[in-house]
């Protein structure tokens, strides 16, 4: 069967890619940000999941004000990285698992979870820097990535957005949909976005790393409490695009403790600030054997 085996936490500041893209990795801003996923880099390595089930969110690229899904599921064989503005950033096609992602969309859907099915989709820097820092730099003319991914779009963007609960209790049902897929296949679901930030008003630049700590040590000890919280508490203490955080909680339903297995093992717990406009975190926690 289908199994996951860790889940991946993660900042997705689009300045990140850009410095990655531009070659300023070793600049002094950016070497301890990068160095805080060389742990990472190598762990995945020696992991090499067959696929990555990656909950991000899109910012207004592949949908607009014309249509908001919640939560939608690609399910195509391949995704362009995405204009945003300055050209396409130069990194691999991303290759889906359009039998897995069906196979979910349908466990998902008939356990109640009404998921918009996306058949030709552009991802963004939600989804594209996640992958740069976990792999590294990737050219275009590697062909791909390491492995396939699912991307999974939550709207964050536009009010109302799902609640930290309804995210929780879809990662349970997404970790039930792959359990019970009948190839063998290791899969990582990923929750990206966050850590604080608020791009706007006059708040704008607000960073608030004992919140954010706090929200690691939580999502960590005991996630369905910290399900509970409510999205007007991310906004008030992590900024209007704080609330990115709730799609942490998709992933960490998925893991085997919530479902009254083993808790996980933390891997990896990095947090640095800043970077662009945002504190960035990064957690890595796996299923024991
Ligand atoms: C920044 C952070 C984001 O999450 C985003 O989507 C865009 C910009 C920033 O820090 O600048
Ligand atoms: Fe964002």
């Amino acid at each position: 069967m289908a199994r996951i085996t860790a889940s991946v936490y993660t900042s997705h500041v689009p300045a990140i890619g850009a410095a990655l893209d531009l070659g300023k990795a070793q600049e002094p801003y950016w070497q301890p940000v990068f160095a805080g996923y060389d742990y990472g880099k190598q762990w995945i390595k020696e992991q090499k999941p067959d696929v990555i089930f990656l909950v991000y969110n899109d910012h207004a690229t592949a949908f607009s004000l014309d249509c908001i899904p919640t939560f939608a599921i690609g399910t195509a064989a391949e995704f362009q990285p995405a204009d945003e503005g300055w050209g396409p950033r130069p990194v691999p096609v991303v290759k889906g698992h359009p039998e897995l992602a069906a196979h979910i969309a349908q466990s998902v859907i008939q356990d109640d979870f009404d998921l918009t099915i996306v058949n030709k989709m552009d991802v963004d820097h939600g989804l594209t820097v996640p992958l740069s820092l976990m792999f590294g730099e990737q050219h275009p003319q590697q062909g791909a990535w390491p492995c396939a991914v699912i991307p999974f779009a939550v709207n964050v963007v536009q009010y109302p957005v799902p609640s930290g609960r309804r995210c929780f209790q879809l990662g349970q049902a997404i970790r039930r949909a792959v359990e019970s897929f009948s190839g063998d296949l290791n899969v990582q679901i990923w929750g990206t976005g966050g850590m604080s930030h608020q791009l706007q008003g006059p708040r704008a630049g607000l960073i608030n790393r004992e919140w954010d700590n706090a929200f690691l040590d939580q999502l960590i000890a005991d996630p369905a409490e910290l399900a509970q919280l409510p999205h007007i508490d991310y906004v008030r203490e992590a900024g209007s695009e704080g609330i990115e955080l709730v799609m942490w909680l998709i992933a960490r339903g998925a893991m085997a403790d919530v479902a009254g297995g083993p808790a996980p093992e933390v891997k990896q717990r990095f947090y640095h600030v800043p970077a662009s406009n945002t504190a960035v975190g990064h957690l890595i926690l796996e299923n024991p054997r």
